[in-house]
């Protein structure tokens, strides 16, 4: 089975989990990256912004191509309670192409369900979903097991 990790974190929370994902099922690997700047304050307060309007910006070009995968590991954190806006954007940009989604999400804390809630309605039904704290997975307090395969 060919698998795709396609990821966007901030602040190397969720690259953490994208990088031992793909680790474990031998996907390739997609850091998505924004032609804008969430760096910073300014940026914290664009995000926010940003992901409350569920604003489509551009990204840097893409390695891979998602419809050649089985499956697609889509990472974001919780951004005002929704994807974060480059994830956003990718699967706004990608809706076609994914044939099976798993769901990988971090946050302080708040936001889950919405987020997963947004991600499903642009893609379709995940295979599985992985919520996890900043917390959790900074004390590698958590298991993959269940959620790959
Ligand atoms: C713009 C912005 C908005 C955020 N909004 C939320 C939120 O609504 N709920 C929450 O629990 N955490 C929120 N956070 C915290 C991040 O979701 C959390 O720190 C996440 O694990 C960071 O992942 P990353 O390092 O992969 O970017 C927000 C962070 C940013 C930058």
């Amino acid at each position: 089975m060919k698998s795709l990790v396609a990821y966007y974190s901030r602040s190397n929370i969720t690259e953490k989990l994208a990088e031992e994902i793909a680790g474990k099922t031998n996907a390739d690997i997609e850091e998505i990256v924004p032609k804008v700047n969430y760096q910073g304050k300014l940026g914290y307060v664009r995000g926010g912004k940003d992901a409350m309007s569920e604003k489509v910006i551009d990204l840097e070009e893409l390695k891979y191509n998602p419809g050649d995968y089985d499956v697609v590991y889509l990472g974001t954190p919780v951004w005002a309670g929704k994807a974060s806006t480059p994830l956003y954007s990718y699967i706004k940009q990608n809706a076609d192409k994914f044939k099976n989604v798993k769901f990988f999400v971090t946050a302080g804390g708040k936001g889950f369900d919405s987020t997963l809630e947004q991600m499903e309605r642009i893609t379709q039904k995940p295979q599985s979903t992985l919520t996890l704290t900043t917390k959790e997975v900074k004390k590698n307090e958590y298991t993959l097991e269940g959620f790959v395969d």
